[in-house]
């Protein structure tokens, strides 16, 4: 196989990869055939599934900019892929510059690209480190280095605790990370979820074979047990709801919204046009949520 000149060295290109599929999936550069012939595969069995993807980094971006209003400017990004396309460090620190941003990723292409995104940029970091493995998260010394200690912090868990089994008990790691965090803090958090989706069982079933295939099985949960994930954490308005329905803002110049020419579709329109699609208001879409720690 050709190696592209951008791969970073040691990773093995015959394999799809997570974070690349979803870079597929929203219009970007940082994947490679193999990925997107995996992508292909999932859209062509739900050929919505750029939309959904669209929907969850615009989720991410509103929720960002609801946390520096409220004077939350640390962010701790766990499971954040490769950042392009308005990823937190870029929205945080555009509201405001003095905002810092962890990224963590178990994915070592994800990793690679973060750290080549991020060059230059001394108020973010990235760590290479498993969810499931919290402790190696929380003494990393970019963890050390950004987060200052008593100061509230926004922790991320965007589209990714989908990705941990039940048997590994997502639940216990994201009880540590919550733990760990000063009072104030937040946790934004988006989920394949099961209830009531657009997603016919077959199509359902198609996507989550390409995810099997490649390694990294796709566990859509209730809304009752991702409810779970903030225990002891009081929810915003409006608490767990589709991603689009979460505080969507009037509409934004498309320029400002890349992704939305991602695979798959061509110049979609922006979020309040996307809540009045049945696609984005139930099920597969996903929920979304921020609590607050009190
Ligand atoms: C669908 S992408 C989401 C990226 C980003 N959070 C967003 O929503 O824009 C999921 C990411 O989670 C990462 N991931 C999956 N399981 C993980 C784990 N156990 N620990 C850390 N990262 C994980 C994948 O490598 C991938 O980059």
């Amino acid at each position: 196989m050709e190696r592209p000149c951008r791969a970073p060295s040691g990773i093995d290109l015959s394999v799809p990869s997570v974070s690349r599929i979803y870079d597929y999936y929203l219009g970007g550069s940082h994947n490679f055939e193999v990925d997107r012939e995996a992508g292909r595969r999932a859209i062509e069995a739900f050929p919505d599934m750029p939309k959904i993807m669209q929907a969850n980094r615009a989720f991410m971006r509103r929720a960002v900019r609801h946390a520096v209003e409220r004077g939350v400017t640390r962010f701790l990004d766990v499971g954040s892929g490769i950042p392009t396309f308005g990823g937190v460090h870029e929205t945080a620190q555009a509201a405001d510059p003095e905002a810092r941003v962890v990224y963590v990723d178990h994915d070592p292409v994800a990793v690679a690209h973060s750290r080549t995104v991020l060059k230059g940029n001394d108020r973010a970091g990235v760590v290479a480190a498993d969810l499931r493995s919290p402790e190696a998260i929380l003494r990393s010394p970019e963890v050390t280095r950004l987060l200052t200690p008593g100061r509230p912090v926004a922790l991320l868990l965007v589209a990714v605790l989908h990705f941990v089994p039940d048997e590994d008990d997502p639940w216990a790691a994201v009880a540590r990370l919550r733990d760990a965090l000063p009072p104030g803090s937040l946790l934004i958090l988006t989920h394949a979820a099961t209830e009531g989706g657009p997603m016919k069982p077959e199509e359902g079933e198609k996507v989550a074979s390409v995810y099997r295939t490649i390694g990294s099985p796709l566990c859509t949960r209730s809304r009752r047990d991702v409810a779970r994930f903030f225990e002891g954490f009081t929810l915003v308005e409006p608490g767990l709801v589709p991603m689009p329905t979460w505080r969507p803002e009037p509409r934004e110049d498309p320029d400002a919204e890349p992704e939305a020419r991602g695979a798959g579709e061509a110049g979609a329109a922006a979020e309040p046009d996307r809540a009045a699609d049945p696609v984005f208001t139930a099920g597969f879409a996903g929920v979304a949520g921020v609590g607050r720690k009190p």
